[in-house]
């Protein structure tokens, strides 16, 4: 038997319904916020990647599904989408006649992690990309979004981790000061954890190795400590905005986040009800990633967020499925046909869900279906009352039933 590939998941109705409500509330979000929706292709060049996630990322070094096409291009399933909004950008030169673009997507995404609850390896992340504002009142707008989004879905014991990574040169003075500091206990450290070290010393950061943990807690630096005036007036202007809009925040001033195009803010949202994959969404600001990747130097922020994470907090247990207003019983099969039509005119002319038996099933299965279908009504066909043009018709909330005539079905549920 063939399976589906370990970390992806088939989504049947009654998970699709739910997903299907969270994006429509997502898309009436991000309306009244004015970010229009972005859809890009789930594959591109993986140089993109490389140029913009960082060569020495867990995600480029370890997670992306590459391969080599028939024309020696060299593709990659994208394993998150802001690289992919900021070459659309760039491919359509919006800065020139946009002062600020902003978007936002839901879609898959695709990273070989090692597969547990609230990681996959297809996973599905909505998101939102503000370019074009260097000022702290988009950092603000877009951290603030990302709360608001959890509290519409009613998801309690929210943290909002932020934190500054300062601008240009400050990751890189980092970077060093923590190398020198974590040479002096090389001695504990494995093959893969050195070359880290080498190449990207702030991935160690969040190394799952306890001593490693230790030592950072006692010794690291904090890369707060290093950002220019210019970039703390940045932070705490943010900070008095979010004040004021009664956003709850902590400053940790450990957090850097996996990926190299960031500078300035960064943040987290963490949820205590996902247990080790705590991470609900993650973003922040990168005002250079435009430049890097061909564009004019344009600043930019965003966030993205899984939904699998969601889901989970949302604590949903995926029992609307398979609902139905009015369910039409045949009693006999000749009458099938009569009901597709019927059913047909209902739902031109009402718009609700109408359901029909086509299995030729007895009377006693089908009522036991409309039952489970949550029917509102049902509707009986009986040639014996067809012949004088009537049907019974019975409310499931009542259980009263009504002989009602053809001519008049329409508007016994107008009614209704
Ligand atoms: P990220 O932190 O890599 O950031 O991912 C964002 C969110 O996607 C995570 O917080 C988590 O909820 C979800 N996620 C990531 N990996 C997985 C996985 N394997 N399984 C399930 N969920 C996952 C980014 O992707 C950046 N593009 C965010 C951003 C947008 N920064 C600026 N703009």
């Amino acid at each position: 038997m063939i399976k589906n590939i370990k970390g992806t998941k088939d989504l049947f109705p009654e998970v699709t319904c739910d997903i299907q409500d969270i994006e429509q509330h997502l898309n009436r979000f991000m309306h009244i916020h004015g970010y229009g929706e972005i859809r890009t292709p789930i594959f591109e060049s993986t140089e993109l990647f490389l140029r913009s996630v960082g060569e020495h990322t867990d995600i480029v070094n370890k997670e992306m599904y590459t391969w080599i096409d028939q024309n020696n291009h060299s593709l990659t399933l994208r394993p998150e989408m802001t690289a992919s909004v900021v070459r659309a950008y760039i491919q359509k030169q919006l800065w020139k006649t946009e002062p600020i673009s902003k978007f936002y997507y839901i879609g898959p995404s695709f990273r070989r992690e090692r597969p547990q609850k609230g990681r996959l390896r297809q996973f599905h992340q909505f998101g939102i990309e503000a370019l074009g504002s260097p000022y702290a009142e988009q950092d603000a707008e877009i951290i603030s979004m990302a709360y608001n989004i959890y509290k519409m879905f009613g998801i309690e014991n929210l943290t909002i981790k932020i934190n500054s990574l300062g601008s240009d040169d400050v990751r890189e003075k980092f970077s060093l000061e923590l190398k020198k500091t974590l040479l002096k206990f090389k001695s504990i450290f494995n093959e893969a954890e050195l070359i880290r070290l080498d190449k990207n010393p702030l991935r160690l950061l969040d190394s799952k190795n306890e001593k490693i943990q230790n030592i950072l807690e006692k010794n690291a630096p904090n890369i707060f400590d290093y950002i220019s005036k210019e970039d703390e007036k940045h932070f705490n202007h943010l900070t008095k905005i979010l004040d004021s809009m009664n956003i709850p925040y902590i400053h940790d001033q450990k957090l850097v986040r996996g990926l190299d195009y960031y500078n300035r803010t960064v943040f987290e949202v963490i949820s205590t009800d996902l247990g080790a994959q705590d991470a609900l969404c993650g973003g922040g600001r990168y005002d250079n990633l435009i430049e890097q990747l061909g564009g004019d130097k344009m600043p930019a922020m965003g966030f993205a967020a899984g939904m699998e994470r969601l889901m989970i907090a949302m604590k949903l247990n995926h029992e609307k499925t398979n609902y139905t207003d009015i369910y039409i019983i045949n009693l006999e099969e000749q009458l099938i046909e009569h009901s597709m039509k019927l059913s047909d005119d209902i739902r031109k002319d009402l718009g609700v869900a109408v359901y029909t038996d086509l299995l030729r099933r007895s009377l006693k299965s089908q009522m036991r279906h409309a039952n489970k279908m949550n029917a509102k009504f049902v509707i009986i066909l009986d040639s014996e009352t067809m012949k004088n043009k009537t049907v019974m018709i019975k409310n499931m909330d009542t259980k009263e039933q009504e002989s009602i005539s053809f001519n008049k079905i329409i508007s016994y549920f107008e009614s209704e």
